[in-house]
């Protein structure tokens, strides 16, 4: 008998790969996903602890789902919710206590199991919880992915992280550091790639700390992996990787964006603060310098990568000089792109502790400063494009009729107006205007020869 599984999902892309894997578990026993949470037989709320607001988002959204489940039981049927991800992992036992019609709380390394904890939970209609670290047993214990993921598909290849950052939950609701063997995640890849994706991400908390078994036995390298999957799947036409930290971004992976053409000339890699005292107290172990030496060896490697980042304002103790060397470092570097967060406070982490609190006017009118500046230097870099040739992938159809929109090789969305569907087809696009978070142009039609690209290699 068919079910109808409605999964929610905040946060990373780690957790985006997640909720496809749960949907993989639980297809074989007649789940399949609907995109409204109104008559589902499961809800799934796939959560993220990373800031406050993140995690008090679920709980809302907890409140909404349980309308629902009432609305079913009312018809005599019964609505189970799920609360899988970090949130889980972190509140365990707590989330049931606050909302005890939540029926089942599984932690990120433990989904594997939600068929068993669905016929646990429907047997002794007692609410189940499952919080096990088990990474290996959890990718071992997957069945084969089924779910297709279109022209772009995501691979989780490094799970957890033993960095401890002062400020983040990440260690404590993904574990300790993983790495998958390079032969599961090869099939993963030709799978996907069969089924029509045409760009891999592969995913990871550190994704360049990967050093997984090759299929010699010895241990590999984020590099050496890419180039392998470069070398053994011909058809995937891109490969990205994210999210990495400065401190693993080796000599072997910077040659790596030299040598391999696929990879993407585009890297997302935070760095959260330019103040040096401020990066140690955050326990970071690099310097505003270090950080800058490793962008200008990547750029002598690929001359047109581009560059983004996370930065967070307001960290404890942070003055203004110190905010005024993060605005320096993105002065130095001009960022294609960047993500930037107000210090949020997250219980058992070290920094939660510290009495030298930012005010939160302070901390809003840093952000907005940086965004400023970020969001200049944003414009200029789509802007630099304009007469440009861009070779795009076509992701999806836009909202209105005609429009398509795909992502260029440095990740800007690109948008045709009045064209026929090209989802799933890399496209040469002549770039004729550029905003803040897109471009607009228009396909150059017969495909120019490789020679002709602007950004060619
Ligand atoms: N593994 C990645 C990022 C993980 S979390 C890395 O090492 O950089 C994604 C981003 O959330 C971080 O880069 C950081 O900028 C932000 N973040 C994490 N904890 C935060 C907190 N307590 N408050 C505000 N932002 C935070
Ligand atoms: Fe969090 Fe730091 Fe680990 Fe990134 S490196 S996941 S910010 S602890
Ligand atoms: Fe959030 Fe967990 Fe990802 S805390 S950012 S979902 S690793």
């Amino acid at each position: 008998m068919s079910k109808k599984l409605y999964i929610k999902t905040y946060g990373c892309q780690m957790n985006v790969y997640d909720s496809i894997r749960m949907a993989d578990v639980l297809s074989p026993f007649g789940y399949s996903e609907t995109d409204a949470p109104e008559g589902a037989d499961l809800v799934i709320l796939n959560t993220c602890h990373i800031r406050e607001k993140a995690a008090e988002k679920m709980y809302s959204d907890l409140g909404r789902m349980r309308l629902h489940k009432l609305a079913m039981e009312a018809q005599g049927k019964r609505m189970q919710i799920a609360v899988a991800g970090c949130t889980a992992q972190a509140e365990g036992d707590e989330i049931i206590k606050r909302m005890p019609y939540v029926d089942m709380v599984v932690g990120p390394q433990s989904y594997h199991t939600l068929p068993e904890l669905i016929a646990e939970s429907e047997r002794t209609r007692m609410s189940q919880v499952k919080l096990e670290f088990t990474e290996e047993a959890k990718f071992d214990l997957l069945p084969q992915p089924t779910t297709a993921q279109g022209p772009v598909g995501f691979v989780s290849i490094q799970e957890g992280c033993d960095k401890f950052c002062t400020f983040c939950v990440v260690p404590y609701t993904r574990g300790a550091e993983f790495s998958r063997p390079v032969e599961a995640i090869e099939r993963e890849v030709r799978q996907l790639v069969a089924q029509g994706t045409l760009e891999i991400a592969l995913l990871g908390q550190n994704v360049n700390a990967y050093h997984g078994a090759g299929p010699d036995g010895s241990e590999w390298n984020l590099a050496r992996l890419i180039r392998h999957l470069v070398a053994a799947v011909p058809e995937m036409e891109r490969i990205r990787y994210t999210t990495s930290h400065p401190n693993d971004m080796d000599d072997d992976l910077i040659a790596a964006h030299g040598a391999v053409e696929k990879l993407m000339p585009i890297l997302h890699l935070p760095v959260q603060s330019g103040s040096d005292r401020i990066l140690k107290a955050m326990n970071r172990k690099h310097t505003a310098a270090h950080y800058l030496t490793i962008i200008e060896k990547l750029r002598a490697a690929r001359p047109d990568i581009a560059f983004s980042s996370d930065f967070i304002v307001g960290f404890p103790g942070e003055t203004e000089e110190d905010f005024e060397d993060t605005l320096k470092l993105i002065e130095a570097v001009g960022f294609a792109s960047a993500y930037a967060f107000k210090y949020s406070p997250r219980p058992g982490t070290p920094a939660a502790e510290k009495e030298n609190q930012v005010d939160l006017m302070l901390q809003e009118d840093r952000l907005a400063r940086l965004f400023a500046l970020t969001q200049r230097q944003q414009l200029q870099f789509n802007q630099s494009k304009i007469g440009t040739t861009q070779r795009a992938l076509f992701e999806r159809p836009g909202k209105q009729a005609g429009q398509v929109i795909g992502r260029s090789g440095h990740m800007q969305s690109v948008v045709l107006e009045n064209a026929v569907d090209y989802t799933g087809q890399m496209v040469d696009v002549r770039i004729t205007a550029a905003y803040l978070n897109s471009l607009k142009g228009e396909v150059v039609s017969p495909a120019l020869p490789k020679e002709h690209y602007v950004e060619a290699r």
